[in-house]
């Protein structure tokens, strides 16, 4: 049977970024059942500053057609191009998988597997705020929308029906009865929608104490802006690392179903390992594996992930998480391994 052929945008970036393209080229080639159409658009400091704008309608244009793009690490200089593209596409809603990474050293001994799902846009970060009463005062507007906690609360009950987990959604309702009271309302209008996927309400406050007591009581959370800002952070200090961790960013349809889904790493550009073959691809990987998972690639998706972090808990891993291993070197191992999970499943 001929191969399913997806297209998808690469944003090529800066530093490390080329070693990465080249590690998630050679995964898929080696591992998928699947083949990959990449779309390259060059994101990089030196043609952003030869070609402006028009670098990134090609970006834009090129994802719209796609409906996905992997983005690898970019130099802020002028402009964040994470800030840029969001803004471009309407990149409403975060998707920050957190779990326990083998191998990387933390505090914290509860295994942790949280999907924050965070409304990226509103909240009070739309507005820094103004001094009134002659500078005696500080006011700033929380802005919160119907539309955009619906398209969110949508996509994060789609997501737990398809893990099979349950949804917490959290603000402070009790206190700003208004606007978290919005968000809760619509939260529990959809979640009528989706009377298989189990729902609960915590406050926030509260949310945050509970999931470092019994963080495996906890699975989907939705929250707005600032507490999926704060959650994330926070979900990350608990598994020892801000860097390994990929996300999934996506804009919506008037039906409130995914328009594009814009993946990427969170950790930054590394210029001071670049082109040394240290380069450790984990990140870029579980971003690939979002990709794959939103494009149906389910079985794909689930072998790229777990592949990557069984290497990890074996200690098959690049120098920085304390292996011996290249990063093409590490690849291959991961693609190996992948291979073998989808022969065997
Ligand atoms: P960074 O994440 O690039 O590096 C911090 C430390 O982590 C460095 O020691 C680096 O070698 C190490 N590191 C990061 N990723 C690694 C990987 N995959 N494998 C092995 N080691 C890794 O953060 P930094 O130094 O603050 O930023 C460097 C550049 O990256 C800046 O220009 C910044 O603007 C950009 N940046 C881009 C992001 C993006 O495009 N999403 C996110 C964060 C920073």
């Amino acid at each position: 049977m001929p191969k399913t052929t997806h297209p998808v945008v690469e944003l090529l970036g800066d530093g490390i970024a080329a070693e990465l393209s080249e590690a998630v080229h050679l995964l898929a080639d080696l591992a998928l059942p699947c083949a990959i159409e990449w779309r390259p658009v060059d994101l990089s400091v030196a043609n952003r500053e030869r070609r402006g704008r028009a670098v990134y309608d090609e970006a834009v244009w090129g994802i719209e057609e796609t409906g996905v793009a992997l983005k690898h690490p970019t130099a802020t200089v002028k402009e964040s191009p994470n800030q840029v593209l969001r803004k471009l596409l309407n990149l409403q809603v975060i998707h920050r998988p957190v779990q326990t990474i083998p191998g990387i050293p933390t505090n914290f001994k509860a295994e942790v597997d949280l999907d924050v799902v965070r409304i990226a846009t509103g909240g009070t970060y739309d507005d820094p705020g103004q001094l009134v009463g002659g500078g005696e005062t500080a006011v700033s507007l929380r802005i919160v929308e119907r539309e955009a906690c619906r398209q969110a609360a949508i996509f994060a009950f789609d997501l737990a029906r398809k893990l099979r987990k349950s949804v917490t959604t959290s603000s402070k309702h009790t206190i700003q009865k208004v606007t978290d009271g919005l968000f809760e309302a619509v939260a529990k209008e959809v979640a009528k929608g989706y009377p298989d996927v189990p729902h609960r309400v915590e406050l926030f406050d509260a949310l945050l104490a509970k999931i470092v007591l019994k963080p495996r009581d906890f699975q989907v959370c939705l929250v707005l802006n600032e507490y999926g800002d704060f959650l994330s952070d926070m979900a990350c200090g608990l598994v020892g690392s801000l860097g390994i961790g990929a996300s999934g960013n996506y804009s919506f349809d008037a039906a409130g179903k995914v328009r594009t889904g814009l993946y990427d790493a969170a950790h930054g550009t590394a210029p001071d390992i670049a082109g040394q073959g240290k380069a450790n691809p984990t990140a870029i990987f579980l971003a690939f594996s979002l990709l794959l998972f939103h494009r149906g690639e389910t079985r794909a998706a689930e072998a790229v992930r777990h592949a990557t972090l069984d290497l990890l808990r074996e200690g098959s891993c690049t120098p920085d998480v304390g292996g011996r291993l290249s990063t093409l070197e590490f690849t291959r191992a991961v693609a190996a391994r992948a291979q073998a999970r989808l022969a065997g499943s």
